[in-house]
This record gives C-alpha cells, structure tokens and sequence, in this order.
C-alpha cells in the first residue's frame, strides 16, 4: 500500500463504485453520470465491487491497537486498491447501489468496515472535506422500501467529502428496467455533471445541487430520530440535533446552533471520536490481565457450533 499520492492519482478525476451487478440497473445510471461528467472534460474510471476480492472485516482490532501502525492485518484482497482509488488524489467520487432489504448490498458495507485503518493511517484524507461527492441508489420497490440505502452510501462519501448530489430510482426490479425510465436517466446525467462543475470549483463554494434538500443540511434525508421527547430531534447519520416543528403538513427543524462543526463528518467530532476511543482502550488495556481470567469461562463454553 503506497503511502504517498501517485502521480497519476494527483490528476483530477471523477471514480464511480457500483455495488450493483454487472450492466444492472446501477451500473447503467453510474455510466449515465459518467459519460455526463466526461462531457464536462472529467476523467472517469468505474469500478465494480463484485469485480473484486473483497474480504469482510475479522473484527480482530489489530488495525486501532496503541502499538500498531494501523494496518490491516487482512492481506492480498482488493481492498487496499479500492481504498487508494477512491481517497487519495484530488478524485470526486459518486456510489450507486442497488436496494438490498431497505439497504446498500452487503459488500457495501465490507468495504466500508474495512476502511478504518484507512483513517487510523491517513487522518488527513477524513478531515480534509475539499472533495465532492454524490450517491445514487436504485430500488425495485417505491420509496416506502429504500429507506437506509442513500442515507448509508451517504454516510460512507461525508467521511471524505462534501455530498452534493443524490438520487433514488424506484420500480426497477429487473437488469437494465431502467433503460426504459428516460427521466431517471437524464436524472443520473444531471447527477454526474453536477459533480463534474461542484469538482471545478473553489471547495468554499461547493454547495448542495440535488432537487429535495430534505431535512438534514449535511445529508439531505429525511430520516429522524427522537431525541428523548419531541420535539426534541437527531439525525441519526449525521448526529446534529434540533427542534422539529410542523406547520401544516409541513416538517422543519430548527437544528441547534454550531450543527455545522458538531457533525459527525466534520473535524471536530472525528477527534472528539478518536479522542473517546482512546479513553475506552485506555480502561481495558489498564485491566487487561483481568479481562482475561473472565474470558475463560465464555471459552470454555462448548455450545457453539462448528461446521463438520
Ligand atoms: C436480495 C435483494 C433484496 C432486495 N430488496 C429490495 C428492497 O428492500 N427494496 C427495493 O426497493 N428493492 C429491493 N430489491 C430490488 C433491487 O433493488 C432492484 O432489482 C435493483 O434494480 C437491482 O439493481 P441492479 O440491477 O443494479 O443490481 C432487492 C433485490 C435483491 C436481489
């Protein structure tokens, strides 16, 4: 794994990750987008995750250990050339996915397990939101059955970057039902031109160019959780907070003041987050020998099953 941007990586350029099959439904829009953004004399390069070796994460911790130097101990899969690809350099990145059971397919989320030693080892790439991104999720059902995929694909492109654009396509069950949705498509080339421009300008004058703001500024969902009582609210993606109010049948929320620092995705909550592992580690690494004697008699244990 480089540790420095290649200069090839260093060109500005547009990577497009489908989590979708191959020539299915998110692989023909993210084409759609990319073709648009070429136009706009972008370069491209698409990558398909069912193309690669992607091992899932083992959960072994390894990687967030005080003594490691963050690596993964997982070798000879993919995952470091996807991770090069789409966090170094100057690249705009857009994610489509299928909807698999109200969310991103599971290789999605592998990949985004596996990108922690990433920001253990380059911190810079994940508090430096000078890049664009935009996400586009694809769905047999209507919009009563995608709920979590363009909020997690979203939540996956805000660690690295500002979120410009997204969309939802809906009932398009079969591979390439889209190619008979005209507006859909010509919603996809709107999205890849607009990253195309948003990766052209200074990034303090990037800003949201999708059509629904929704009701979350960093975003753009819908999605709230209770925060204790109403009208108490919190995005649960983002982590800002606020009062809902409805007018009519209307829903605002007056999110509290200093959201736009307090976000999860912005650089102060990274290190407040990193800061609060530490603490954690710091208690069990302190207790270490006595973790140990409690473990035996869960290992001990013999009720787990284990293939013949
Ligand atoms: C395992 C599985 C689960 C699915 N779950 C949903 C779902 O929850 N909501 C939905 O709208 N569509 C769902 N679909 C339909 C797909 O989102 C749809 O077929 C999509 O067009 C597939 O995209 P692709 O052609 O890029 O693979 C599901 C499909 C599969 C295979």
């Amino acid at each position: 794994m480089a540790d420095e941007p290649r200069e090839q990586d260093q060109v500005k350029k547009l990577v497009a990750v489908s989590c979708g099959e191959r020539m299915g439904n998110t692989e023909i829009l993210l084409k759609e987008a990319c073709m648009a953004a070429e136009g706009e004399g972008v370069a491209v390069e698409l990558i398909r995750l069912l193309d690669l070796k992607i091992e899932p994460c083992r959960g072994c911790k390894r990687c967030n250990h005080p003594d490691s130097d963050g690596d993964c101990v997982i070798r000879g899969d993919d995952i470091p050339f996807l991770l090069e690809k789409i966090h170094w350099g100057d690249c705009g990145l857009i994610v489509g996915a299928p909807v698999y059971f109200l969310t991103p397919p599971g290789l999605f989320k592998m990949v985004v397990d596996r990108t922690i030693p990433y920001i253990r080892r380059h911190p810079e790439a994940f508090l430096n939101k000078t890049r664009v991104g935009a996400a586009i999720g694809v769905g047999g059902s209507d919009a009563g059955w995608v709920n979590f995929c363009l909020p997690l694909l979203n939540s996956f492109l805000m660690l690295t970057r500002e979120l410009v654009d997204q969309m939802q396509a809906f009932h398009v069950g079969e591979s390439g039902h889209v190619l008979l949705k005209e507006d859909v498509l010509a919603r996809a080339g709107k999205l890849g031109r607009n990253v195309a421009r948003a990766m052209s300008v200074p990034s303090e004058q990037v800003g949201w160019m999708g059509d629904e703001p929704g009701l979350c500024p960093v975003c753009h969902s819908n999605l709230l959780e209770v925060d204790g009582s109403l009208p108490r609210v919190t995005c649960p993606i983002c982590n800002i907070k606020g009062i809902v109010r409805v007018d009519g049948d209307a829903a605002t929320v007056a999110w509290d003041e200093g959201w736009r620092e307090s976000r999860r995705w912005g650089e102060q909550d990274l290190v407040e987050h990193i800061a609060e592992i530490e603490k954690t580690q710091q208690e069990f690494f302190q207790n270490e020998p006595e973790v140990k004697r409690r473990k035996e008699k869960y290992g001990a244990y013999s009720a787990v099953l284990v293939r013949p």
